[in-house]
């Protein structure tokens, strides 16, 4: 008998309205130099440092496929040739842990990539601003959305930062930015936004968006972090704009064009979030991931009480 669908009114009205919900490009601009962790990112690129056993890199593709993603965009640059090689398969080391009967291990190679997952990788010929990137994908995206992922933003939640926000995508269409609160005194570091409106709890419609403000001249507190959806309609605006602070193009202030003409909207994602580009952050993050650890944790949590009380 053939499977049947039976839908009322009001859902065969929403599904005939819906806005074009399904993202399967995720965009991870990796061509920083990541300048805050020399000496280690010199040769090796910062998105490969490890919380505990996987590279940050490995939690970005994680959460874009548990958003949806199968085509993984990488903005590599000078000395990121590591990530390529992570996301290889590697027969010869295949062979030696299968020899060798290790299975756990083999199980943890084939983890690193599903079999319909496809990468890509361009070239940025010089780390020109995170907008700058994100326009040399504009080959493989052409118009459609896609998502942006900046692996060093590690964002720990029950439901994934990115698949909460196709979640919002699918309900409001437009353009969503993953924001949280900050410090005032830190608003420096972020494109902060204003919103004209809010449209449901934790989402908002973005009125104003600026790169890095000083702490007494930002409108708000909200910071955009390393979470976008973003239209394909945003190539346009990236190809025109100049260098903005810092020297650098930026992604703001393409969001900034775009929104002149769509709607982009604010979403408070759930979840803690790490800023793991500082050392600081990577540290927590690094402490946070071993105590939940499935066999590290309870060993590491004791140690941790031991060298507590030393203190
Ligand atoms: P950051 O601002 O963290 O810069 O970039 P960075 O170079 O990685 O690190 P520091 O500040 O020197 O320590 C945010 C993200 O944008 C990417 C980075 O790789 C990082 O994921 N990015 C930045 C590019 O891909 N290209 C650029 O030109 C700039």
């Amino acid at each position: 008998m053939r499977p049947t669908l039976s839908l009322n009114w009001a859902e065969i009205r929403y599904y005939l309205h819906m806005p074009n919900t399904v993202i399967k490009t995720a965009v991870f601009p990796v061509a920083g130099r990541g300048t805050r962790f020399l000496p280690v990112t010199k040769a090796s690129p910062k998105e490969m440092l490890p919380i505990v056993d996987k590279p940050l890199i490995q939690y970005a593709v994680d959460e874009a496929l548990s958003a949806g993603a199968e085509t993984l965009v990488f903005i590599t640059g000078s000395s990121k040739r590591a990530i390529e090689d992570h996301f290889d398969s590697d027969p010869e080391l295949e062979a030696v842990l299968q020899a060798q009967g290790k299975q756990e291990l083999l199980d943890a190679l084939h983890g690193i990539l599903p079999s319909w997952a496809s990468c890509v990788y361009i070239r940025q010929p010089a780390p020109l601003g995170l907008g700058h990137a994100v326009l040399c994908a504009r080959p493989v995206v052409g118009n459609a959305p896609f998502m942006v992922h900046l692996a060093d933003d590690l964002i720990d939640a029950q439901v994934s930062c990115l698949k909460q926000m196709t979640e919002v995508h699918a309900r409001y269409g437009g353009s969503v930015l993953g924001v949280q609160n900050v410090p005032k005194s830190d608003t420096d570091k972020y494109g902060i936004v204003s919103l004209e409106r809010e449209v449901a709890p934790r989402v908002g419609r973005i009125s104003h968006i600026v790169e890095k403000p000083k702490p007494d001249k930002a409108a708000s507190t909200l910071a955009v972090v390393g979470r976008y959806l973003l239209s394909g309609s945003i190539f346009e605006d990236l190809a025109k704009i100049g260098k903005g602070a810092g020297g650098e193009i930026q992604l703001t202030d393409g969001i900034a064009r775009l929104m002149q003409r769509e709607a982009v909207y604010a979403f408070e994602f759930e979840g803690k979030r790490y800023d793991c580009g500082s050392k600081l952050g990577y540290l927590q993050a690094t402490v946070e991931y071993a105590l939940k650890h499935p066999s590290l944790g309870s060993h590491f949590g004791k140690y941790l009480k031991e060298i507590a009380a030393t203190l």
